[in-house]
């Protein structure tokens, strides 16, 4: 694991820092001892978070999807960044394909999507190099069509691939790694929404509202103890190579000890 020098807090950024599995990897990553830069639209979250933490969790209050913010994004870093994670996400728009409006499909890639390249892209200059990793949160959306979430299972899988191609370029050129990671089924205020969904909207709706009933929802908590882990206890290679799914943590954990 990378130590920390006088000079250099080991320091990550986590986008959507203030809710579900984004707050419990930033309660994580600090327990841990980084300093962690939180982005999220809420200021009146991250503030509380802040506050309930420690002084090394730094608020940004941004919207990665707006190409206004990335600059502002970029300049709060202060120092090497070591992990970026893109975990900023949204499930909107739910139905089905015939009553899909194109800008609702875009502004979900505008947030789920772009951000991996172009937010990225703002932070290069401040990404430790060699060293940064790059994770980004993908879902089992991006491996199987769910009907009624065309944008999300779409964007997810653009994640996927936007991030198979940082890996390509970055990964060999700068000593930048990436990866994607997913999370499985965790109960987030995001499960809470599609728990919401019209049937007619969203025909699976009942598997989601059975698992909460039934208590199988992986927790916050245990998602970010495994993300901290694929961060921070892993090779450069196993890293960048590897597909990070919690459901196979078992699997996995003989990559994972290298802390
Ligand atoms: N929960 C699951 O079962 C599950 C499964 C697979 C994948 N995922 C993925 O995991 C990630 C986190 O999901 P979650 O379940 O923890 O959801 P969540 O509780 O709804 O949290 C979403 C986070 O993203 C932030 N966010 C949304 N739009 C943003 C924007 N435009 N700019 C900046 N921040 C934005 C939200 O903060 P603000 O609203 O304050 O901006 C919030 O902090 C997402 O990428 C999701 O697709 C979740």
């Amino acid at each position: 694991m990378r130590k920390e020098t006088t000079s250099h807090p080991v320091q990550a950024m986590v986008t959507g820092g203030s809710s579900g599995i984004g707050a419990a990897l930033v309660a994580e990553l600090v327990s841990r001892g980084l300093r962690v830069y939180s982005v999220a639209r809420s200021a009146e979250k991250l503030t509380a978070q802040a506050a309930s933490l420690d002084p090394r969790v730094q608020p940004v209050v941004a919207d990665v999807a707006r190409p206004s913010d990335w600059k502002k994004i970029a300049q709060s870093v202060e120092g090497p960044l070591d992990f970026l994670v893109h975990n900023a996400g949204t499930l909107d728009p739910v139905g089905p394909v015939e009553g899909l409006s194109r800008e609702d499909f875009h502004r979900n890639f505008t947030v789920n999507a772009e951000p991996v390249l172009f937010l990225t892209q703002w932070l290069l200059p401040v990404l430790r190099q060699p060293g940064a990793r790059i994770l980004a949160v993908s879902s089992g959306a991006a491996y199987r069509a769910i009907p009624g979430w065309a944008a999300y299972c779409t964007s997810k899988a653009a994640l996927n691939m936007m991030v198979q191609v940082l890996e390509a370029e970055w990964g060999y050129s700068r000593g930048i790694h990436a990866a994607v990671v997913r999370p499985g089924v965790v109960d987030t205020p995001m499960q809470a929404h599609i728990r919401q969904q019209d049937e007619r909207h969203f025909p699976l709706v009942h598997k989601f509202r059975a698992m909460k009933q039934e208590n199988t929802l992986a927790r916050p908590e245990e998602v970010a103890r495994f993300m901290a882990d694929v961060l921070l206890c892993t090779t450069d290679a196993d890293f960048g190579q590897t597909a990070w799914d919690f459901y196979q943590k078992s699997e996995l954990a003989h990559k994972m000890e290298n802390c």
